[in-house]
This record gives structure tokens, sequence and C-alpha cells, in this order.
């Protein structure tokens, strides 16, 4: 972060410093939200979450070297700045580093944004435009509104590169992201039914998606996928210029002569006006195709030449956790870790990656996708019919809220207990496939977060390793 004093902070969030506190002291580290990682210099903020109550801490964190701590009370460990609501004041003060930086040596701001793939974009995006300048990209998904403020308080004044994934549970969300801090450049991926429960329909995601574009200045770009009408149709919404990207023949940056080595990874060439150059991806499954376009089109966008693109997104790695980890066990089999999260669109992307992948059997552990309201049982079951249909040899869904997935996946010809499982948890779920799997399988293993797959995966890797430290996690 920017160095600022103890005053600033105060005058940027609008809160008061508490009796004797001096204003003059500095913060030259970080913010953070937990006493457990402050560092010396550091800026302490105290959440008051439904367990714990960050203003317990403030000791630790004075301990830990916090120069100060924005609070909603004053205490006696730190010197406070106290605000109404720390979340708010989060944001403040990030909206007035942003507006510092992005008014003084040309920091270029840019927001991601869609139902899927914000954050493996993201994550090519941050690494493409390293090979440019300092870049701010950190690994996760810091989307909303405290992970985007700690984002951007993570810029200082050598940042070149500001890279935001922006998420939305509801309209006006993203707006208010984009106050926070104003992009210049704006990446709308797709409109799928990630969090449709709470929109009550695809229009209604696409409207509160093209907020981002929106946001955006004049001199800025819209960089839409063309191969989504939702995005494409946010053209009309934006004053600035619109960068089409895409697989279609239409698009001003696409993808050309996709293939798919034998570890699923595409290559292509990445076609932009006047130029064309080989692109080798790193990153598993063919939908990171249209992740890769996305970035390259915001790149771009950025000034940065086409073939330093390319080069760059063929070094490109995965960098957060849980998105198509593939990994091979000494005995043979391969797991699939996708379980960050899922949605309909995701649960196919990963299916169809699965079918890509080389292995004797393929086998889908699939948990239950969250937030899909009204249609949840409808594409559950649909979800496991076109599991089946697209050849999986065998569909397990796990847990409760699973069960039409595997309801669908007999329907389509899955022979229960044989092509189509249901087990109860996820303990059922290691048990059986301790007694199904041989060498030469496939397994992915995906449910929206909360469902916890990812401990599956974990387990499914270290049995295979022929070692078993049997924690207890009681997660469905
Ligand atoms: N372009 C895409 N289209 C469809 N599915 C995708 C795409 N990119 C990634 N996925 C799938 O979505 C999963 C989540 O990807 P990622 O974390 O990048 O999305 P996200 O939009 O950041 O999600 P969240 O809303 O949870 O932050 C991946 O594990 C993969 O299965
Ligand atoms: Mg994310």
């Amino acid at each position: 972060m920017i160095r600022l004093s103890l005053a600033e902070v105060a005058q940027l969030t609008g809160g008061e410093l508490t009796g004797g506190a001096d204003g003059t002291a500095v913060v030259t580290g970080g913010v953070t939200l937990d006493s457990r990682t402050v560092a010396a210099g550091d800026l302490f903020v105290a959440f008051t979450g439904e367990r714990v109550d960050g203003h317990d801490f403030l000791g630790a964190a004075a301990a830990a070297g916090a120069v100060g701590a924005l609070t909603t009370r004053p205490g006696d460990a730190l010197p406070c700045v106290v605000v109404p609501d720390t979340v708010a004041a989060l944001g403040r003060l990030a909206a007035g580093v942003h507006e510092r930086l992005a008014g003084g040596q040309g920091l270029i701001t840019l927001g991601i944004t869609g139902s899927s793939g914000k954050t493996s974009t993201k994550d090519l995006l941050g690494q493409v435009l390293a090979a440019a300048g300092p870049t701010v990209s950190p690994p996760g998904s810091f989307n909303n509104d405290i992970g985007l403020p700690l984002t951007v308080l993570s810029a200082d004044e050598t940042t070149r590169y500001l890279v935001l994934e922006m998420g939305a549970r509801g309209r006006g969300h993203i707006a208010r992201l984009c106050r926070v801090a104003p992009p210049r450049i704006g990446v709308v991926l797709n409109v799928g039914s990630a969090h449709l429960g709470e929109f009550g329909s695809p229009e209604g995601i696409a409207q509160a998606k093209g907020e981002l574009v929106e946001a955006l200045p004049a001199d800025g770009t819209a960089v839409l996928n063309a191969d989504d009408p939702r995005v494409l149709g946010m053209a009309t919404r934006t004053r600035a210029r619109v960068m089409t990207t895409g697989r279609g023949p239409d698009a001003e940056v696409r993808a050309a002569g996709v293939s798919l080595d034998d570890s699923a990874r595409a290559r292509f060439t990445l076609v932009v006006p006047g130029e064309e150059h080989p692109v080798a991806l790193q990153v598993v499954g063919e939908h990171q195709v249209a992740n890769a376009l996305s970035a390259a089109g915001a790149a771009l966008a950025a000034g940065m030449p086409a073939a330093d693109v390319a080069a760059a997104l063929s070094a490109a790695g995965s960098r957060s956790r849980w998105r198509m980890e593939v990994e091979r066990r000494p005995d043979g089999v391969t797991v699939v870790n996708d379980a960050y999260n899922a949605n309909p669109e995701s649960m196919r992307a990963a299916l169809a990656a699965l079918t890509q992948l080389p292995g004797t059997r393929r086998i889908a552990v699939l948990g239950a996708m969250a937030e899909l309201g009204p249609d949840a049982s409808v594409e559950h079951e649909r979800l496991g019919r076109d599991a089946a249909a697209a050849g999986i040899d065998l569909v397990m869904a796990v847990g409760t809220d699973a069960v039409g997935i595997a309801d669908g996946a007999t329907a389509a010809g899955g022979r229960a207990g044989e092509e189509s499982v249901h087990v109860p948890d996820r303990a059922a779920a290691r048990e059986l496939l301790g007694t199904l799997l041989r060498p030469g399988d496939v397994v992915l293993v995906k449910a929206s977060r909360s469902y916890g797959l990812e401990l599956l995966a974990a387990d499914l890797l270290r049995d295979g390793a022929g070692r078993d430290d049997d924690r207890d996690e009681g997660i469905a």
C-alpha cells in the first residue's frame, strides 16, 4: 500500500481518530483483517463477524506491530480510527488511494466480471500484464466489498496494472465496486446461471454484469465476449470503445484452429487485426480458450503488443487453488480437483475437460450446485443426464442436495449402482471410490464451495499415496 498517516486514514474514511492517538503515525505496511497475519507497520481492520469480533484482537494486532486500527469503537491497545461501518470505510479508503494512484503515474485499472471464469481470467491476465510492467493481481477470488478494496490497497506508486475481479449477488453491486476503483478497461466473460436464485433471470444477471461497461470512461475499452449474445448486447450500454473477443469469425480478437493436446490444454492461433501468433495454454480445459481470449483483449487494450500477449499467455499457469488441478497418483489414478465452485455452465465445462483427458474410465464425483433458485432440481437432473450422455463412465452424486444428479444420470441410461450412484456424504464417496478406483481412471471432483469437496479430492490423493492420516471434518 502507499504510505498513509493515521490522520489521512481518518480523512479518507470520514472516521474519527480516538483521543490521544498520534495522527502523524504512518502506515508503512499493508491493510489486514486477521490479527494473526499482521506485520509491522500494518493497519488492522476490525470486522465484527458472526462468531469473531475483530475488536477482541486489537491487543494481538498491536503486539504484532500494527500502527493503528480501523474500528467501530475505540480500543485501548491501538490508536483507532473509529467509523460507523468498517466495510464501508474500507471501500472509502480504497477509493481514496485509488484516486491518488490513478491520478498519478497512469495506473491502468482493469475490471473482470462474468458468471464463470473471473478468477481464471484474472489469473491469466495478471500473468500476461506482469510481462509488461508491475502488476497487482492476487491469487484467489477477491471480488466483493471486502476483497476488492483489499486488492486495491495492495497497489502502490510502482503499480502499472491493477487487475480486479468483480462479483455480483445483486443489482448495484458491480456499480459500487466500480465506484471504489473506476476501471479503464472492463471485461465481461459470460452470463450464466451463477446466483440465478438471487437475480431471478439471466436478463437480471446481464443487467447487473453490464454495470461494469456502464462505468467505463469514453477513452476506455469494453472487452466483450462476442460468443455470448447477452454479453455482446452490452455494447450499447457503454461510452467506451468496444473490443470483441471470441471463437466466431467476426470477433476482433479470436482463436483460430483450436485443438487440445493430450493433457486437454488448448493450442490455437491468436488472430488480431493484421497479426497472428501461436498460443499453447498451460491451463487445462477448452473453456480456458474463452478466458484466454478475454485476457488477450484486455492486455491489447492496455497497449501490449500481440506477440508479447501470445507468449505470456503460453507461459501462464494456474495460480488459484482447486480449479482444474490435475494430479496423478502413484497408482495411476488421475484426480481432477475443480471443487472451488460450481454452477451449470462450469459443471459442463469441467465435464467436457474430463472427457478430453486421457484415461481408461472417466468418473465424475459431483456435489450439488447452490443458489440456483426454483430451477435447482431441474438443473441437477439435467446435469446428470448430460454427464451420462457425454460418456462419463460413472456419475457419483454426493450429498442429499445432489440426489437429482444421480437420478438424471440413471434416467439417461446410466445403470443405477454401476454407472450412476448416489452416496450420502464425502466419507461414503471416499469409501466407495476406495473399492472402485483402478489405474488409468480419471476422477473429476466438483461441487459448490459450501459442500467442501476439495477435501474429498485431497483425501483421494492421500489414499492413492498409500497413506491415511484420517482427519475428521464433518461436511457432507
Ligand atoms: N469461461 C468459462 N466458462 C464456463 N466455465 C468456466 C469458465 N472458466 C472457468 N470455468 C469453470 O468455473 C469454475 C470456477 O472458475 P473461476 O474460479 O475462474 O470462476 P469465478 O467466476 O471466479 O467464480 P466465483 O464467482 O466463485 O468467483 C472453474 O473451476 C471451471 O470449472
Ligand atoms: Mg472468483
